[in-house]
């Protein structure tokens, strides 16, 4: 099942809206165990820059062909062979990874579909101890040029009940990602 957006923009005008070198440092790559996972890659607008950070594998998922082929395209050009990018729907059959693999799972700009519990649990199955789910999305404090309905967006109190029971606790605060967006990381296993 894919989850609802408002139609991609053109790429350039997608990666305007982000400061990715910004959000990228806030991933704090130097402390990720590999293989770093990503759950709806689209246009591959974080997945070049974080697998240029990660001397590991990196695995992107999408539900869309054309998003898949112009990751995997991108992907090539640059010379990052240990990218993977499949076309999978991950809300209906999971990433297929073995549990407790990775160290760092990307969940950026997906968490607005009612279905961001099975995403969460997923990426919590498959994450490893002390592994990290970061989570991006539009801020619902101003409006934005681009982003779904702001009553749909969520808050990080929405992640947190949509993530109780699932082994993740919060790690730090909310972090403001500016122009548009903030982020939290979610830490898997119990221990403080
Ligand atoms: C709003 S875009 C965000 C893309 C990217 N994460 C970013 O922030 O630039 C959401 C992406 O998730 C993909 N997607 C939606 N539902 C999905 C599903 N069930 N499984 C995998 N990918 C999905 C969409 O095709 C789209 O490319």
């Amino acid at each position: 099942m894919k989850v609802f957006d408002s139609g991609m923009p053109d790429e350039a005008y997608w990666q305007s809206l982000f400061d990715i070198p910004a959000i990228v440092d806030w991933l704090n790559m130097d402390r990720v165990v590999p293989p770093v996972v990503e759950i709806g890659c689209g246009y591959g607008t974080f997945t070049l820059p974080v697998a240029g950070k990660t001397a590991g594998e990196f695995y992107a998922f999408d539900v869309e062909a054309s998003m898949v082929e112009r990751t995997r395209q991108s992907a090539g050009r640059a010379g990052l062979r240990k990218v993977h990018v499949d076309l999978r729907d991950v809300i209906d059959h999971g990433t297929g990874l073995e549990p407790e693999s990775a160290g760092l799972v990307l969940l950026f700009n997906i968490l607005h579909s009612p279905e961001r519990r099975i995403l969460l649990a997923e990426a919590s199955r498959i994450l490893r101890d002390d592994g990290v789910i970061a989570i991006i999305h539009w801020r619902k404090d101003i409006p934005t040029p681009r982003g779904p309905g702001i009553e749909s967006r969520p808050d990080k109190q929405t992640i947190l009940d949509s993530a109780a029971g699932l082994d993740l606790r919060m790690e730090g605060g909310e972090s403001a990602l500016e122009p548009y967006h903030w982020g939290m990381r979610l830490v898997k296993g119990r221990r403080p």
